[in-house]
């Protein structure tokens, strides 16, 4: 084909030409066939073939009862079907699904993806989704996803959509999925109520509830074995976030609660009475701490040498211990030596923590290289980005790159307290609203949990102490 040659169809009057470095490349007569007839053609498919049925349907109708009486009965069936809801649905869908492939291919062409051939990227199927739509889109021979990922927004911008995201397959390079976002369904959302709000005892080795997805189902964290680096801008729901963890460690007596609060215990006063190590913004002290659970970090990889196994699992007896930091910068920040020993021992925490049952949740609303370096970040399986107030900043929880292919932080609403993006190893950031739990709630729960944890004699046979 010879389009992706062509220089200028009109030349713009009042605007000097630029230099015409490549000669117009002239079409033959069938290619000028194929670009300007059979190409909108087929483009147009469905229409053009629910068009010749209803004409084909209508001739053979005629024949029989002749025009007046088909007409009458065409409005009947016409009127019929529209009062079934999910005929309407499904006419709607297949109409909106050639419009978008028809657009899709328009909008591949201007942002300069035709290859060399005259291929274009190509919507293959298409799915309806809460934010709008998923597209299963397979590159053409000479091309690759990546491609598609840089010229996302330019095809945002012509499809009149919030945001275009490309992700590619995992197995398969030729193929991506494309989300082409046309609203937000978590905008403007009433608070998501915790379902294990009431519950009595609850177990951190299972999967916990933390917030609901775009399409409405429930997103969960398994946290045994993964470490989760919460961040974004004050007030985007961070603490809240880290309440719905710390209440279900709460509500499992078998797990140790360590608290680092940076902002002075407020963020995790109700939890006082449940935790194993509670501490303020006092660095010391906050290094102390993490040194002791090192120290039983250490002892648990002593039982593991001994009883020849390679990580802690649920039937050792051995809790897990949750480490939590809410406020990383006020730790990290200093310029003092002992931010820098704080950070080693967090990091060490991370990194050895996944076999031996320790789990370390730290929150920042200063995601920035220095309090979450890259090093420490790609330890951590969970990531958590809360609204942000820069690409660089997201990427910086979420991982490098996420921003520019669609998954920002910095798209959510200053106003949508809550909502962000939760990725977990190796998959796609996920749009999640966080539970929410009101001081009424934190405070039942505190009180429950105390209750457990004074009912229950804690570690009744301690396996560490009983394998050494
Ligand atoms: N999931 C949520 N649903 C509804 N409202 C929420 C949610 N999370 C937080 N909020 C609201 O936003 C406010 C701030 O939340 P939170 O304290 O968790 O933010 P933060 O990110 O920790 O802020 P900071 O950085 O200042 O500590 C809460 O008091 C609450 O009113
Ligand atoms: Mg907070």
């Amino acid at each position: 084909m010879a389009e992706p040659q062509r220089v200028v169809a009109a030349p713009v009057l009042w605007q000097e030409p630029p230099p015409t470095l490549r000669p117009a490349a002239s079409e033959s007569r069938w290619q000028r066939v194929v670009v300007l007839v059979l190409r909108p053609l087929w483009s147009l498919r469905v229409e053009i073939a629910v068009v010749l049925v209803l004409g084909l349907m209508w001739a053979a109708v005629a024949s029989d009862l002749g025009v007046s009486w088909t007409a009458v009965f065409a409005v009947g069936c016409t009127s019929l079907g529209a009062r079934s809801a999910g005929l309407r649905r499904w006419v709607r869908g297949v109409f909106h699904r050639a419009r978008l492939r028809r657009q899709w291919m328009v909008a591949v062409r201007y942002a300069g993806l035709a290859t060399i051939n005259d291929r274009v990227p190509k919507a293959v199927s298409i799915r309806a989704v809460a934010a709008g739509d998923e597209v299963r889109v397979r590159v053409p021979a000479g091309s690759n996803v990546s491609l598609v990922a840089e010229r996302a927004e330019t095809i945002a911008a012509f499809l009149e959509v919030q945001d275009v995201r490309v992700a590619r397959d995992r197995d398969n390079a030729r193929w991506a999925t494309v989300s082409v976002v046309r609203c937000d369904p978590l905008s403007g959302q009433e608070a998501v109520a915790w379902p294990w709000v009431d519950a009595g005892q609850l177990s951190l080795w299972e999967a916990v509830p933390v917030g609901i997805t775009e399409s409405g189902e429930l997103a969960t964290v398994v946290l045994p074995g993964h470490s989760m680096a919460i961040g974004g801008e004050p007030g985007g729901g961070k603490s809240n976030a880290e309440s719905v963890i710390v209440a279900t460690a709460a509500l499992d007596p078998s797990v140790r609660l360590w608290l680092l609060d940076g902002k002075e215990g407020v963020e995790f006063a109700q939890w006082r009475g449940c935790a194993h190590r509670f501490v303020t913004s006092d660095l010391d002290e906050a290094i102390a701490v993490l040194g002791e659970a090192r120290d039983e970090m250490e002892a648990r990889y002593r039982y593991l040498l001994d009883t020849g196994k390679r990580k802690v699992e649920r039937e050792d007896g051995l809790g897990l211990e949750l480490v939590v930091v809410d406020e990383l910068a006020v730790y990290l920040a200093a310029e003092r030596k002992e931010s820098k020993e704080f950070a080693w021992l967090l990091r060490d925490l991370v990194a050895r923590g996944r076999a031996a049952g320790v789990i370390v949740v730290a929150a920042t609303q200063k995601p920035s290289a220095d309090v979450v370096p890259t090093s420490l970040r790609d330890l951590m399986g969970y990531r958590w980005a809360f609204r942000c107030s820069t690409p660089q900043a997201s990427d910086t929880i979420l991982g490098q790159g996420w921003a520019s292919q669609g998954w920002s932080a910095t798209a959510v609403d200053a106003a949508d307290r809550g909502v962000g993006y939760l990725l977990h190893e190796g998959g796609r950031p996920v749009h999640v609203k966080a539970c929410y739990l009101s001081d009424s709630d934190l405070a039942s729960i505190a009180c429950r949990a105390e209750a457990l944890r004074r009912g229950s004699v804690l570690r009744v046979v301690d396996p560490l102490e009983a394998s050494s």
